[in-house]
Protein backbone atom coordinates (compact mmCIF):
# COMPACT_ATOMS: atom_id res chain seq x y z
CA UNK A 1 0.00 0.00 0.00
CA UNK A 2 1.61 3.75 -0.77
CA UNK A 3 1.99 5.33 2.21
CA UNK A 4 -0.30 8.91 3.05
CA UNK A 5 1.54 11.85 1.21
CA UNK A 6 1.34 13.92 4.47
CA UNK A 7 1.74 11.13 6.88
CA UNK A 8 5.22 10.36 8.71
CA UNK A 9 7.87 9.17 6.60
CA UNK A 10 10.97 7.87 7.54
CA UNK A 11 12.75 11.42 6.61
CA UNK A 12 11.00 13.17 9.94
CA UNK A 13 12.67 11.21 12.01
CA UNK A 14 16.04 11.69 10.51
CA UNK A 15 18.19 13.54 12.96
CA UNK A 16 21.00 14.76 10.60
CA UNK A 17 17.60 17.24 8.33
CA UNK A 18 16.71 20.05 9.53
CA UNK A 19 13.57 22.06 8.55
CA UNK A 20 11.53 21.73 5.65
CA UNK A 21 12.72 24.62 2.95
CA UNK A 22 10.18 24.03 -0.21
CA UNK A 23 7.58 21.49 0.43
CA UNK A 24 6.94 18.94 -1.95
CA UNK A 25 3.04 20.31 -2.57
CA UNK A 26 4.61 23.78 -3.68
CA UNK A 27 7.39 22.53 -5.75
CA UNK A 28 5.02 20.62 -8.08
CA UNK A 29 2.73 23.83 -8.34
CA UNK A 30 5.67 25.48 -9.23
CA UNK A 31 7.23 23.28 -11.56
CA UNK A 32 3.90 23.38 -13.64
CA UNK A 33 3.79 27.23 -13.36
CA UNK A 34 7.39 27.05 -14.94
CA UNK A 35 5.91 24.45 -17.19
CA UNK A 36 3.35 26.54 -18.25
CA UNK A 37 5.61 29.61 -18.94
CA UNK A 38 8.24 27.57 -20.89
CA UNK A 39 5.44 26.72 -23.07
CA UNK A 40 4.31 29.66 -24.46
CA UNK A 41 7.75 31.08 -24.66
CA UNK A 42 8.85 27.96 -26.75
CA UNK A 43 5.76 27.98 -28.89
CA UNK A 44 7.28 27.10 -32.43
CA UNK A 45 10.72 26.61 -31.43
CA UNK A 46 10.52 22.89 -29.58
CA UNK A 47 13.85 23.97 -26.86
CA UNK A 48 16.68 21.38 -26.34
CA UNK A 49 16.84 20.61 -22.57
CA UNK A 50 20.18 20.12 -21.06
CA UNK A 51 20.08 18.97 -17.62
CA UNK A 52 23.45 19.14 -15.39
CA UNK A 53 23.59 15.89 -13.64
CA UNK A 54 23.09 14.44 -11.20
CA UNK A 55 21.75 17.26 -9.17
CA UNK A 56 18.86 18.32 -11.94
CA UNK A 57 16.96 14.54 -12.73
CA UNK A 58 14.47 14.82 -10.55
CA UNK A 59 13.58 18.80 -11.75
CA UNK A 60 14.16 17.74 -15.23
CA UNK A 61 11.96 14.80 -15.10
CA UNK A 62 8.81 16.91 -13.63
CA UNK A 63 9.44 20.03 -15.60
CA UNK A 64 10.14 18.38 -19.35
CA UNK A 65 6.19 16.64 -18.51
CA UNK A 66 4.87 20.08 -17.49
CA UNK A 67 5.84 21.57 -21.04
CA UNK A 68 2.68 20.77 -22.95
CA UNK A 69 4.92 20.64 -26.64
CA UNK A 70 7.26 18.51 -27.68
CA UNK A 71 11.22 19.05 -26.19
CA UNK A 72 13.96 17.17 -26.60
CA UNK A 73 16.60 16.32 -23.33
CA UNK A 74 19.86 15.81 -23.30
CA UNK A 75 22.21 15.44 -20.27
CA UNK A 76 25.29 16.57 -18.73
CA UNK A 77 27.56 16.17 -15.69
CA UNK A 78 30.22 18.54 -14.42
CA UNK A 79 32.66 18.14 -11.74
CA UNK A 80 33.45 21.44 -9.72
CA UNK A 81 36.51 21.11 -7.51
CA UNK A 82 36.08 22.36 -3.61
CA UNK A 83 34.42 20.61 -0.79
CA UNK A 84 31.53 18.55 -0.32
CA UNK A 85 29.68 21.66 0.27
CA UNK A 86 31.13 24.77 -1.84
CA UNK A 87 32.42 24.76 -5.51
CA UNK A 88 35.94 26.22 -6.69
CA UNK A 89 34.69 27.68 -9.40
CA UNK A 90 36.91 25.19 -11.28
CA UNK A 91 34.69 23.04 -13.53
CA UNK A 92 35.28 19.95 -15.67
CA UNK A 93 33.02 18.39 -18.04
CA UNK A 94 32.56 14.66 -16.92
CA UNK A 95 29.81 13.76 -19.43
CA UNK A 96 29.10 16.22 -22.52
CA UNK A 97 26.56 15.93 -24.31
CA UNK A 98 25.17 13.47 -27.06
CA UNK A 99 23.81 16.72 -29.01
CA UNK A 100 25.04 19.19 -31.49
CA UNK A 101 23.59 22.78 -30.19
CA UNK A 102 24.44 24.47 -33.40
CA UNK A 103 20.41 26.28 -33.89
CA UNK A 104 19.13 24.82 -31.16
CA UNK A 105 17.27 26.42 -28.62
CA UNK A 106 18.85 25.80 -25.48
CA UNK A 107 17.34 25.77 -21.93
CA UNK A 108 19.65 24.38 -19.48
CA UNK A 109 17.96 23.12 -16.70
CA UNK A 110 19.97 23.39 -13.27
CA UNK A 111 18.90 21.88 -9.32
CA UNK A 112 21.03 25.05 -7.47
CA UNK A 113 22.80 28.71 -7.70
CA UNK A 114 24.90 28.83 -4.92
CA UNK A 115 28.06 30.30 -6.10
CA UNK A 116 27.32 30.72 -10.05
CA UNK A 117 30.55 29.68 -10.87
CA UNK A 118 29.10 26.07 -12.46
CA UNK A 119 26.63 28.06 -14.23
CA UNK A 120 28.55 30.71 -15.45
CA UNK A 121 31.08 28.34 -16.51
CA UNK A 122 28.60 26.33 -18.64
CA UNK A 123 26.93 28.75 -19.72
CA UNK A 124 30.40 30.43 -21.71
CA UNK A 125 31.13 26.96 -22.46
CA UNK A 126 28.16 26.33 -24.14
CA UNK A 127 27.58 29.42 -26.10
CA UNK A 128 30.62 28.57 -27.88
CA UNK A 129 28.70 25.79 -29.78
CA UNK A 130 26.64 28.31 -31.62
CA UNK A 131 23.00 27.51 -30.15
CA UNK A 132 20.31 29.63 -31.60
CA UNK A 133 19.51 30.77 -28.24
CA UNK A 134 20.44 29.64 -24.64
CA UNK A 135 18.47 30.21 -21.61
CA UNK A 136 18.64 29.08 -18.01
CA UNK A 137 16.05 27.62 -15.58
CA UNK A 138 17.21 27.11 -12.36
CA UNK A 139 14.82 25.39 -9.32
CA UNK A 140 16.63 27.21 -6.62
CA UNK A 141 18.50 30.28 -5.90
CA UNK A 142 20.47 30.55 -2.38
CA UNK A 143 20.11 34.53 -1.80
CA UNK A 144 23.49 36.91 -1.44
CA UNK A 145 25.45 34.18 -3.17
CA UNK A 146 26.46 34.69 -6.50
CA UNK A 147 29.79 35.67 -7.54
CA UNK A 148 29.00 35.82 -11.28
CA UNK A 149 25.99 37.90 -12.71
CA UNK A 150 24.03 34.75 -14.21
CA UNK A 151 21.14 36.37 -16.02
CA UNK A 152 18.47 33.25 -15.65
CA UNK A 153 15.86 33.13 -17.23
CA UNK A 154 13.58 31.31 -15.38
CA UNK A 155 13.54 30.75 -11.42
CA UNK A 156 11.79 28.44 -8.94
CA UNK A 157 12.55 29.69 -6.08
CA UNK A 158 15.09 32.14 -3.64
CA UNK A 159 16.02 30.68 -1.05
CA UNK A 160 18.46 31.24 2.43
CA UNK A 161 21.89 30.64 1.98
CA UNK A 162 21.48 27.14 3.96
CA UNK A 163 22.93 23.85 2.59
CA UNK A 164 20.03 21.62 1.42
CA UNK A 165 19.30 18.37 0.75
CA UNK A 166 16.21 16.70 -1.31
CA UNK A 167 14.33 16.83 -4.85
CA UNK A 168 17.65 15.67 -6.91
CA UNK A 169 20.18 17.46 -4.01
CA UNK A 170 22.27 15.50 -2.10
CA UNK A 171 24.80 15.29 0.24
CA UNK A 172 27.70 12.60 -0.50
CA UNK A 173 24.66 10.75 -2.62
CA UNK A 174 22.09 10.57 -0.07
CA UNK A 175 19.08 12.18 0.11
CA UNK A 176 18.00 12.75 -3.62
CA UNK A 177 14.99 10.84 -3.35
CA UNK A 178 13.63 12.82 -0.73
CA UNK A 179 10.14 14.50 -2.07
CA UNK A 180 10.79 17.89 -0.58
CA UNK A 181 13.66 20.61 0.01
CA UNK A 182 15.25 20.43 3.32
CA UNK A 183 18.07 21.74 5.58
CA UNK A 184 21.12 19.50 6.02
CA UNK A 185 22.67 19.99 9.42
CA UNK A 186 24.24 16.66 10.00
CA UNK A 187 27.90 16.13 9.85
CA UNK A 188 29.99 17.86 6.66
CA UNK A 189 31.17 14.28 4.75
CA UNK A 190 34.79 14.62 4.25
CA UNK A 191 35.55 14.19 0.78
P1 LIG B 1 27.86 26.95 -7.56
O1 LIG B 1 28.82 26.73 -8.66
O2 LIG B 1 28.52 27.50 -6.32
O3 LIG B 1 26.66 27.81 -7.97
O4 LIG B 1 27.34 25.55 -7.07
C1 LIG B 1 26.44 24.86 -7.81
C2 LIG B 1 26.47 23.37 -7.56
O5 LIG B 1 26.90 23.04 -6.23
C3 LIG B 1 25.05 22.86 -7.69
O6 LIG B 1 24.76 22.48 -9.02
C4 LIG B 1 25.04 21.71 -6.72
O7 LIG B 1 25.49 20.55 -7.36
C5 LIG B 1 26.02 22.11 -5.65
N1 LIG B 1 25.31 22.76 -4.51
C6 LIG B 1 25.34 24.06 -4.17
N2 LIG B 1 24.60 24.30 -3.09
C7 LIG B 1 24.07 23.11 -2.73
C8 LIG B 1 23.20 22.70 -1.65
O8 LIG B 1 22.73 23.48 -0.80
N3 LIG B 1 22.88 21.39 -1.63
C9 LIG B 1 23.35 20.47 -2.53
N4 LIG B 1 24.16 20.82 -3.54
C10 LIG B 1 24.53 22.12 -3.64
MG1 LIG C 1 24.10 20.75 -9.96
Amino acid sequence: MTPPVDGMSRWDSDPDLGKVVVPEEVLQERVHALGREITTDYEGRPPLLVGVLKGAFVFMSDLARAVRQPVEIDVMAVASYGSATSTSGVVRIVKDLDSDLTDRHVLVVEDIVDSGLTLSYLRRSLLARQPASLEICALLVKEGRQRANLDLRYVGFNIPPDFVVGYGLDVAERYRNLPDVRVYQGPVPVD
